[in-house]
This record gives C-alpha cells, structure tokens and sequence, in this order.
C-alpha cells in the first residue's frame, strides 16, 4: 500500500557532510521525495517533536543534540514506506545496526544515529505536518 513517512537526516549526518549519500539511499529504494527543508530547530521544536519519549532518561540529551544544528526533514512516499524506511536505516544503536544500513554506515552513537523514521502510521500522521503544511507537500 502506498503511504507517507517523515524522514530527518539528523544534524550529525549533515554537519558530516553524508546527507547526499543518504538521501540517495531513498531514491535507490525508489522512495519519492514530496517534500524537504533543511531547518535548525530549537530545543523546544525539538522536545514537541520528540514528545513521546518525555518520561526517557535520554529525552533531554535527544532534544539538545536535534537542536545542535541544521537538519534535512523531508516526507517520503511509496510502497510500505514506514516499514522499508526503518529497515534502510538500521537499528537505534549503530552498533547493533544490520551491515549496509544507513546506521551502520553513517551513525556515530546510539544518539548520533544519522536518521529518523516514522515508525507507524499514527506516529506519521503527527510527524508529517508537525513540520510541513498540505501546499507544502508536492503530492502531484
Ligand atoms: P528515531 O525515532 O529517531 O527514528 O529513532 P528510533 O525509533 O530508532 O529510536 P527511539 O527509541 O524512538 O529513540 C529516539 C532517538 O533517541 C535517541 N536515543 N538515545 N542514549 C540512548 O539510550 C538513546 N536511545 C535513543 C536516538 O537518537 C534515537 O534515534
Ligand atoms: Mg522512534
């Protein structure tokens, strides 16, 4: 089924200068590229983004580092995008993240980890428009 997905290239990938690289693993997945900006959030853009994880004791850690500098967030679409996205990208820690995923290859640390995914269709349905409007997205 054809579905929607927000992807981050977080601001460790970005500073690193590997955000090409990594972009170009979603148009070889054949994922289609609706909508993107590059933006630096505030630690409070940053927190509300990540609202789900408030009570984790690396919740603060996360926002500071999602805030340290510029990211690229974009909505991807295609077949099964949530589930293939979190498979190109590996697991949360890049140690324990598949050979050939984005993790493995671009993550530095279980939080510097590169990438974000969506990981249900709820949590897409928040994520989606926490960062781009309906004119922003080209659905055409
Ligand atoms: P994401 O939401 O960014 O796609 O990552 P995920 O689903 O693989 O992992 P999640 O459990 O949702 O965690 C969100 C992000 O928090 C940082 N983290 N740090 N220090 C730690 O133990 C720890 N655990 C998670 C990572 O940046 C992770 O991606
Ligand atoms: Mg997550």
């Amino acid at each position: 089924m054809i579905s929607r997905t927000l992807c981050i290239v977080k601001p460790d990938a970005v500073a690193r200068g590997v955000a090409g690289q990594i972009i170009a693993r979603f148009e070889r997945a054949g994922f289609k590229l609706l909508a993107v900006k590059l933006l630096h959030m505030t630690y409070e853009q940053a927190a509300g983004f990540y609202v789900v994880h408030k009570e984790r004791p690396f919740y603060k850690s996360l926002c500071l580092f999602m805030s340290q500098g510029p990211c690229i967030v974009m909505v991807l679409e295609g077949d099964a995008v949530i589930a293939g996205l979190r498979e190109l990208m590996g697991a949360t820690d890049p140690a324990k993240a598949a050979p050939g995923t984005i993790r493995r290859d671009f993550a530095t640390s279980i939080e510097s980890n590169a990438v974000h995914g969506s990981d249900s269709p709820e949590s897409a349905a928040f994520e989606i428009p926490y960062f781009f409007s309906a004119l922003e997205i080209c659905s055409r």
